[in-house]
């Protein structure tokens, strides 16, 4: 039996899970994989701090060198969360040799390039499956399962809590802060939401799966990024009507060369199994030209989903006599500055002859074709009403240079949405 010495960065809610798992689990994966793992210390930031699950107290330090400095541990895990002091203390376990098994997107994400040389220049292990979609495979999938494929489209739910707010959206009509409310109630958001609503946490984990997707460094700073808190219950309405289902998605295409990664909100057809994944649940659409589309379906957060991923991922670091580390080329990535995609347009407009055949126009001066238009309700008391148009493929440039040119007097724009898997 080989025996591996491990220390935790961290002991919150996954590092409880890590440490629950391995003591209830740690039997059976000792008799199925022969490898058993000892704890030998764990950094948190409050020693007497009441956790979820009993850590003897022996184990934990409030000192990072006595994880990193130690020479008995050859495996580090760090979920402790933050982008600093995580990432240099991951930079430090990898510089002297060990290997790093993280659930941290946005320090990965975030140092990427610096993370990736150090762990390649000391031939050190890097295993972060946990910090994209927790449970889901995802990144082994990518790096392991879909070498022979040329990856043409990632898309993504890959936020659990705004899935739920927009599921809830959908489903039973309510406004965005009545469900965000609730979602924080339920522990499902955080008191403060930043991160999940303006789609932070989703366009590090786009940054990574792209990155590994296509082959190329994709920058976080390169991800478009567009959160719900702008979504209202009248735009999934109208979706509805036209057979559309509201999500927040990572879309990562790469078309001629070019690297498109976005994290908006978007409706896709109510057929699409996209459209299926309801309530905290992520999942991830790939295509790629070998194996077609396949789609990654399962628990992206929580204690055990998550601890899962990182003890996985630790069994395969153990397993290594060599480490693979992601194929990605040296040459920087080239990001698209523009994108077509089937756009869904709501806007107030003047309730009177001639204005539908002059928002035609400004569509046609700039190759916009209108694919379908529907009038919501009577006009309000000022003799506007609410106009949604679903367009055909468009450059979203030539939709918003259209949109721009309309005189405020006529028509404004309430909501631009992309639409995708049309
Ligand atoms: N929660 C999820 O469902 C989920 C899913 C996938 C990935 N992740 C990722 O997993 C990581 C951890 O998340 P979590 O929910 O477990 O966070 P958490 O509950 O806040 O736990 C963070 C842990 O790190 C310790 N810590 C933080 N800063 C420290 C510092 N400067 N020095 C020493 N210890 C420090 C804390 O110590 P104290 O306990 O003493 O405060 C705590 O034990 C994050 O990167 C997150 O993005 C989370």
């Amino acid at each position: 039996m080989e025996r591996i010495a491990i220390g935790f960065l961290g002991c919150g809610n996954i590092g409880c899970g890590v440490y629950k798992l391995l003591e209830t689990y740690g039997p059976q994966i000792e008799k199925n994989e022969g490898v058993a793992f000892e704890i030998k210390k764990i950094l948190v930031r409050s020693l007497g701090k009441k956790r979820s699950w009993e850590i003897p107290e022996q184990l934990l330090t409030d000192d990072a060198d006595e994880v990193l400095n130690n020479p008995e541990i050859s495996i580090v895990m760090e979920f402790m969360g933050g982008d600093q002091p995580a990432a240099s203390y991951m930079i430090r376990a990898l510089e002297s040799g060990k290997t790093v098994v993280t659930a941290n997107k946005m320090a990965l994400a975030s140092h990427w390039n610096e993370i990736v040389t150090v762990a390649r220049e000391h031939g050190a292990g890097l295993y972060y499956e946990a910090s994209v979609c927790g449970a889901i495979p995802i990144i082994r999938a990518m790096n392991d399962s879909l070498q022979a494929n040329r990856i043409s489209s990632v898309m993504g739910i890959i936020n659990g809590t705004t899935n739920y707010i927009l599921s809830r959206m959908s489903s039973e009509g309510a406004a965005y802060e009545d469900v965000l409310r609730d979602a924080q109630r339920l522990g499902l958001a955080e008191p403060d939401p930043t991160a999940d609503v303006e789609g932070y946490d989703a366009a590090y984990k786009l940054s990574i799966l792209s990155t590994l997707a296509f082959h190329r460094h994709v920058p976080v700073e390169s991800v478009y990024r567009e959160g719900i808190a702008g979504v209202t219950a009248l735009d999934v309405a109208c979706g509805r009507e036209f057979g559309l289902t509201l999500k927040l998605l990572g879309v990562a295409k790469e078309e001629d060369g070019r690297i498109q990664a976005r994290v908006h909100p978007t409706f896709v057809p109510s057929s699409h199994p996209l459209a299926g994944v309801g309530d905290a649940f992520n999942a991830v659409y790939v295509h790629g030209h070998a194996c077609g589309e396949m789609m990654f379906y399962g628990r992206g957060a929580g204690d055990m989903p998550t601890a899962s991923a990182l003890v996985s991922d630790l069994i395969k670091a153990a397993a290594q006599k060599r480490h693979g580390l992601p194929a990605v080329a040296d040459e920087p990535c080239v990001m698209a500055e523009d994108w077509n995609c089937v756009h869904f347009v709501r806007m107030q407009a003047k309730d009177e002859p001639g204005v539908l055949a002059m928002l035609a126009s400004k569509f046609a001066k700039y190759g916009v074709s209108i694919a379908s238009m529907v009038q919501k309700g009577d006009a309000d008391e000022r003799g506007f009403v609410q106009l949604v148009f679903l367009t055909h493929q468009a450059s979203e440039h030539a939709v918003r240079s259209a949109l721009a040119e309309i005189d405020e007097k006529i028509g404004s724009v309430g909501s631009i949405i992309r639409v995708e898997g049309v």
